[in-house]
This record gives structure tokens, C-alpha cells and sequence, in this order.
């Protein structure tokens, strides 16, 4: 699938647009349109209800966004969420040195000596890991080499002949790119009408502490018993260098994370549930193609705190990425806030007659990442009737629209009988009336946007009262009396099996176009 069709199907359908887009779009920053949000909303929603509302085991939360700045200094965020950079001096470009560094060594040997003499850097935009495992080499060739590089600090010395010969991947001129600083990645701003230090806070960079600093509230109205979880859906901000991929890595996004207490001596257990559960939940609304993995963390991925932890990656065009990290954190944030605040975070179990600090799951996903991993997937491009079209094969769950009615003909009473049938449906599903253009062409709009059914009243209607379904991914087509409308709506979104198909518009003077 290639991005450039789907990034320009979302902006032309009003799925995706680039935000505050008059004034040129800032990096970073997406809108969604008016098929776009309904389209995110059912992910979110189906999340809610599948984590949320149908467990028993599991409460929501909706905090702040802007918190105590105590809150990341105790989660780390203060002192080490940050991303070295390097900046070009030049054209003003900013890039993360991770995915900068250059790191083939070439070495240009002394005509007379046969010894290294000179170095060439090739290889932009590999990471700093890789250049890492080129040092050894690199210290080796500049050992045997005339070069004034053989220094005692070797190694930061050739890098800093790599910066002098490297071009800036923007504007391509060589020796401007600055020294990696590290910068951090949350957001700052001022709380109140000063601008001072004891004014800052932060947009929150993930939705997870609110949930920790909130346990003990969450514990104490009573409701829940350990083991259990907190819920959260909201935005979260990081000043990425680099955002990129279209809505992949952007500067505002939405999480959906779930915080799960358990007894230490249960955390793999629930470790092992999360991380099956959550893969099964991507699958079931459709992510079902070999594009999903499970990716296990080896022993050196891992945080200090974690004993295991696990991505769900998805194969956009542009990579293998993260959808989803499901992480076992033990007790490391509960043990962090109870330091900062000094507040006793324990939880003490009454059957038992024990107290402890629980552990935690983790479980975080992200809306547009999945809202992007789904119009990935969707994306198709098949023939129908000798005819190319694109349908985005939405799970009906998640379709914006779940179906659209058109009058097969703007006469006889069609549209008349279309609305009517529309404007029952509306007050039950999301769904769009359409008269205008011939009907293969409405058609092919509603497969655009992913609507799973078409309802169509044509003259058959007129003589026995049914109208004719057709179903986006296989388009046949059956009849329905119209009265019945409704329910077989909701059966068909419920998961009941398209019917066979019956040869809809044979009669009748309009037959409606099979495609
Ligand atoms: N509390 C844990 C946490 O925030 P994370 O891996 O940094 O972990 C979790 O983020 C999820 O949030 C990611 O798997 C991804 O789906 C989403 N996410 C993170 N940074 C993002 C960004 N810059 N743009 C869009 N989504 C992002």
C-alpha cells in the first residue's frame, strides 16, 4: 500500500488534514475531519466499552492534563525524557543524533606506509546503536593511522570529524550540524500571570501518572478490590525533534492506558493475560493480516524497574512500528510517588491481612496510531465489474458511517421513501443519505469512506415493499422488507452473516446496477 495515496484519500475524503493547514500546518499537529473523528471516536469507544464497561475488574479515570510538576520529576520525566539532538546551523533543521550519526569509517591508505591515512564517513541516517557497534573497527583502523585522530579520546574525536564532514540531511551543506544536546520532551508552560520558575508545569507527556497519583483516591471510594485497573483515554504532548509518518509520531496524540494492580506474586500471570488479551483485541477489529506482531523486549531492552515487557507492532508502509506497549513495571511508579509525596501508597488487603505495594501491568496504546494502523489495513484497491475502485474495509464496529440509503431514481416517490428510511435509521447509527450521481457512483463514494451497507429504494419498492442491501467488501446485494430496516441493520453490525446473494434488482424498471 502505497502512504502517498492513503495520506491524499484522507485529506480529499476529511478523514485527516494537516492542522491550522491556512497558515501553512504546524509539524506535528493533525486534525481530523468529519469521517476522521467519527472513525477514531468508535476506536476509542470500542476500547472503553471492551476494557472498561464489560469487566468487572476495571474503572475509568479522566484527569488533568496539567498536573504538580512533582509528578514528573517523581516519574523521571523532569530529569530523563529527553531525546539528544543536533541541530544545523545553517538551515535551522533539527534531527534526533540517534538517527543521524553516520557510521562506515573508510579508511584511504597511505601510498607509501600501505596504513590508513584519512577517513570518509558514509551511511547518514543510521543510528547511534550502529555506530556504537562500528567503534571497535574504527578504533582499530585509527590506531594504525597517521591521522592527528589518534588521540587518547579516540572515539569522541572521530565523531567530531564525522559532524565536521557530514551534510545536513535538509539542506546538505557539510560542517553546521551542532553537538547532540539533550532535550527534554515535554512541553513547558506557566501556570498563573508569572513567568517564573516556580510557576512552570507541563502538558503531561502520557496518561499513566495521572492514574498513579490517582490509586489511592481510586482505592479509597470503595469500590475496587486489588487486583484491579484504571482506565484512561486522553491526550498526551511530547515535543518530538522529529515528528514523522504522518499521524505516526506526532506532538499531540491520544493514549488509551490501563494501569493493573495486582499481588506481586500474580504480576506475571496478569503480565502474560495483558499482553495475549490486548493482541487478541487489535485482531478482532480487524488488524488480522501477518502486518501484527507480538514482539517480545530482550533482557537489555528492558527499563531497570521492568521484568518484561511487550510491543504490538504493526507493518505500516514506512516500517515495522510500535502500536501498543504492554509493559510489567512492577512497583517501581507506586514506590516513586509514595518518595515524592510522602503519602502511604500501599494497599491493604482485609481477607488477608496483608499489606503491600502492588504491582502493575501496563498496557498502553495510542488512538492515532491505531486509527492509522486501521486505515493501513483497510486501504484496498480491487476490481469490480471490470472497474477499479478503493474501499477502505473498515470493521463495521469501526466505520464511520455504518450505511447509506439512496433513492435509486430523484422520482416515483423514491426519495421520499429513502429519507423516510434514513431518518429512522439516524436516531440509532451514523448513517448518510445520498441522491445525487448515478448509483455506481455513490456507490464507489461509501466504499471510500469505508460504509459497510448501501440501502437502496428503487421500483421494486414501489410493488412489495422491500428495498435492496449491499454489502460493501463482497458487494452483493439482498432484498429486506422496509419495514425491517433497522433491525437488520443492527444485525448485520452485530455480526451476522451477509445473506447469499439474490439477484437484487431483477424487476422493476430500474434494476439496480450490480457491480
Ligand atoms: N505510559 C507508557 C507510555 O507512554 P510509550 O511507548 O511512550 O509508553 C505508548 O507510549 C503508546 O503511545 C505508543 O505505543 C504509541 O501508540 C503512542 N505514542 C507514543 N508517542 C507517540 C507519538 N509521538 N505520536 C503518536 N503516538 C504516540
Amino acid at each position: 500500500m502505497d502512504m502517498e495515496k492513503l495520506v491524499s484519500l484522507c485529506k480529499r475524503r476529511g478523514f485527516i488534514f494537516p492542522s491550522s493547514e491556512i497558515y501553512g500546518g504546524l509539524n506535528g499537529f493533525w486534525d481530523y475531519g468529519p469521517l476522521g473523528v467519527e472513525l477514531k471516536r468508535n476506536i476509542k469507544d470500542a476500547w472503553w466499552q471492551d476494557n472498561v464497561r464489560s469487566r468487572d475488574d476495571m474503572v475509568g479515570l479522566d484527569c488533568s492534563i496539567i498536573m504538580n510538576p512533582k509528578v514528573w520529576e517523581a516519574s523521571g520525566h523532569v530529569g530523563g525524557f529527553s531525546d539528544p539532538m543536533v541541530d544545523c546551523r545553517a538551515c535551522k533543521a533539527r534531527f534526533r543524533a540517534d538517527q543521524l550519526w553516520c557510521i562506515e569509517l573508510i579508511p584511504d591508505t597511505d601510498k607509501d606506509t600501505g596504513e590508513p591515512s584519512h577517513f570518509f564517513f558514509t551511511g547518514l541516517g543510521t543510528t547511534e546503536e550502529a555506530w556504537e557497534k562500528n567503534k571497535k573497527k574504527m578504533d582499530k583502523i585509527a590506531r594504525h593511522s597517521a591521522n592527528p585522530l589518534r588521540s587518547t579520546n579516540l572515539f569522541t574525536a572521530i565523531k567530531e570529524e564525522a559532524r565536521k564532514l557530514m551534510p545536513c540531511p535538509e539542506c546538505e551543506q557539510a560542517g553546521n550540524l551542532t553537538e547532540p544536546r539533550a532535550f527534554n520532551l515535554m512541553f513547558k508552560t506557566y501556570v498563573g500571570a508569572l513567568e517564573e520558575s516556580s510557576s512552570v508545569a507541563y502538558l503531561r507527556p502520557e496518561t499513566a501518572q495521572g492514574i498513579f497519583v490517582n490509586f489511592k483516591n481510586v482505592c479509597d471510594t470503595g469500590r475496587v478490590k486489588v487486583p484491579f485497573g484504571i482506565a484512561q483515554i486522553g491526550k498526551s504532548f511530547r515535543n518530538e525533534i522529529t515528528p514523522r509518518n504522518f499521524t505516526f509520531r506526532s506532538r499531540e496524540f491520544e493514549q488509551m492506558e490501563i494501569e493493573f494492580f495486582c499481588h506481586p506474586d500474580q504480576a506475571a500471570e496478569w503480565y502474560k493475560y495483558w499482553r495475549d488479551t490486548r493482541f487478541k483485541w487489535w485482531t478482532d477489529l480487524g488488524l488480522k493480516s501477518e502486518k501484527l506482531r507480538l514482539r517480545d523486549h530482550d533482557k537489555d531492552e528492558l527499563a531497570f524497574y521492568s521484568t518484561a515487557t511487550a510491543d504490538i507492532e504493526y507493518e505500516f508502509p514506512f516500517g515495522v512500528s510500535e502500536l501498543e506497549g504492554i509493559a510489567h513495571r512492577g512497583d517501581y511508579d507506586l514506590t516513586q510517588h509514595q518518595k515524592f509525596s510522602g503519602k502511604d501508597l500501599s494497599y491493604f488487603d482485609e481477607e488477608k491481612k496483608e499489606r503491600y505495594v502492588p504491582h502493575v501491568i501496563e498496557p498502553s496504546a495510542g488512538a492515532d496510531r491505531g486509527t492509522l494502523a486501521f486505515l493501513c489495513e483497510a486501504y484496498t484497491e480491487d476490481t469490480v465489474g471490470g472497474e477499479t475502485r478503493t474501499v477502505l474495509k473498515f470493521h463495521p464496529r469501526l466505520a464511520p458511517i455504518k450505511a447509506a440509503v439512496f433513492p435509486l431514481v430523484k422520482r416515483d416517490g423514491m426519495p421520499e421513501l429513502a429519507e423516510k428510511i434514513y431518518r429512522d435509521l439516524k436516531s440509532q447509527f451514523n448513517v448518510f443519505h445520498d441522491q445525487t450521481g448515478a448509483i455506481g457512483r455513490r456507490y464507489r463514494r461509501q466504499d471510500e469512506a469505508g460504509t459497510p451497507f448501501g440501502i437502496t429504494v428503487d421500483s421494486q419498492t414501489l410493488t412489495d415493499g422491500t428495498v435492496t442491501f449491499r454489502d460493501r467488501d463482497s458487494c452483493r446485494q439482498w432484498r429486506v422488507p422496509s419495514s425491517g430496516v433497522v433491525p437488520a441493520l443492527r444485525d448485520l453490525l452485530d455480526g451476522h452473516p451477509v445473506p447469499a446473494t439474490e439477484g437484487a434488482g431483477t424487476s422493476g424498471s430500474d434494476p439496480i446496477p450490480q457491480d
